[in-house]
């Protein structure tokens, strides 16, 4: 073997060594910032661990039951690490988060302009079971002036998943719940029962919805669906991933199974960002900047594109139906990990002869 010039041979020594430093400086950024995103969670967990704001839903009467004391957060970070603090293990009902997944799944399939053309893409301003914004929507502004995050939509969107049968229909819903989540999602059967024996105005909207032409057929079946969709049971783990699959190009960035195509994306994002938290919707995106979804059942997501997937669970809502504790938490530690993506820094200046 030829013996390397000694001065090569130092080259490379020097430049290994580099490499290592370089690599080790690496190692530490990257150790900090998820101490940055831990001491985040951890400061939001226990600045609002005990306060009592809000109520817990209690139109379905199994929501009421649940205990107002959980509290849970979850962060997954670019690496698929995840950072909780609290309860993040107890299954609340996923409620209207639900909506958002069904509303990629007939994207996914049917194309960004399939909701735009059948329920609209607007925010609708008015409560999330509106029957009024039908009649406003229909009458007044022409038809599809709606969107699949608030319940007409949402059981529009649910009549909207193909299928031959109700079960074909139901295994492409949970199925696509699951993939997003990276694990298999259940409904919680005592919810779905409590919500299916009081869902009445769920049933006049989805009737409502087939008179004026958004649901071609068999309305009741998409509000029973919709009812059990809204029942699945998930933690503020589950519902951390399903947000960060949705930061990261909808990939789960654990298991790695691609959920919905990455160009579907900002489509699912843009409706989060316009009608996500209701009519409560503005004001959140004012603060944050941040797309998200929220439940009665307790949980919010929020997104970060490209930075993570946030979720918090905490029972007591608000007078929109948003949970209190998890838009505190979500706003601080956004805030922190300075996740806002309308976050942007002057340039430096130049003259226009540089
Ligand atoms: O249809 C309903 O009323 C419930 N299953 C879901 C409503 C909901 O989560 C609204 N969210 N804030």
């Amino acid at each position: 073997m030829t013996q390397e010039p000694r001065r090569l041979r130092r080259i490379t020594v020097v430049a290994a060594g580099t490499t290592i430093l370089g690599l080790s400086a690496l190692f530490l950024s990257a150790q900090s910032a998820q101490s940055n995103v831990d001491a985040a969670v951890k400061a939001a967990f226990a600045k609002y661990q005990n306060l009592q704001e809000g109520k817990n839903a209690d139109y379905i009467p199994a929501l009421a039951k649940v205990d107002p004391k959980l509290f849970g957060i979850a962060i997954v970070t670019p690496d698929g690490k995840v950072h909780t603090a609290g309860d993040v293990g107890t299954e609340v009902s996923i409620q209207s988060i639900s909506k958002v997944f069904t509303m990629a799944r007939v994207i996914q399939d049917q194309g960004p302009d399939s909701i735009v053309k059948r329920i609209g893409v607007d925010a609708t301003g008015m409560r999330f079971n509106s029957i009024i914004s039908v009649e406003v929507a229909k009458k007044e502004l022409g038809g599809a002036e709606l969107n699949p995050l608030v319940n007409p939509g949402a059981i529009t969107a649910t009549s909207m998943v193909q299928g031959n049968n109700a079960d074909e229909i139901w295994n492409k819903i949970i199925g696509t719940y699951s993939d997003f989540a990276g694990r298999r999602l259940q409904v919680m059967q005592d919810v779905y029962k409590s919500e299916s024996d009081t869902n009445q105005r769920n049933q006049a909207i989805g009737m409502l919805m087939h008179a004026y032409g958004y649901i071609k057929e068999n309305p009741a079946q998409a509000t029973d669906l919709y009812t059990r969709q809204c029942s699945v049971g998930v933690n503020a783990k589950d519902l951390a991933m399903m947000a960060a699959t949705l930061a990261f190009g909808g990939r789960n960035p654990v298991t790695g199974k691609q959920a919905i195509s990455p160009e579907n994306v900002p489509h699912v994002l843009a409706v989060m960002a316009t009608a996500g938290l209701y009519d409560d919707s503005g004001k959140w995106l004012y603060f944050t900047g941040l797309p998200a979804k929220s439940g009665v059942g307790g949980g919010i997501i929020a997104v970060s594109p490209g930075n993570f997937g946030i979720a918090v669970v905490s029972p007591p809502l608000d007078d929109a139906g948003n949970s209190v504790r998890a838009q505190k938490a979500i706003t601080d530690i956004n805030n922190t990990l300075g996740g806002n993506p309308y976050i942007s820094k002057p340039r430096a200046t130049m003259t226009h002869n540089d």
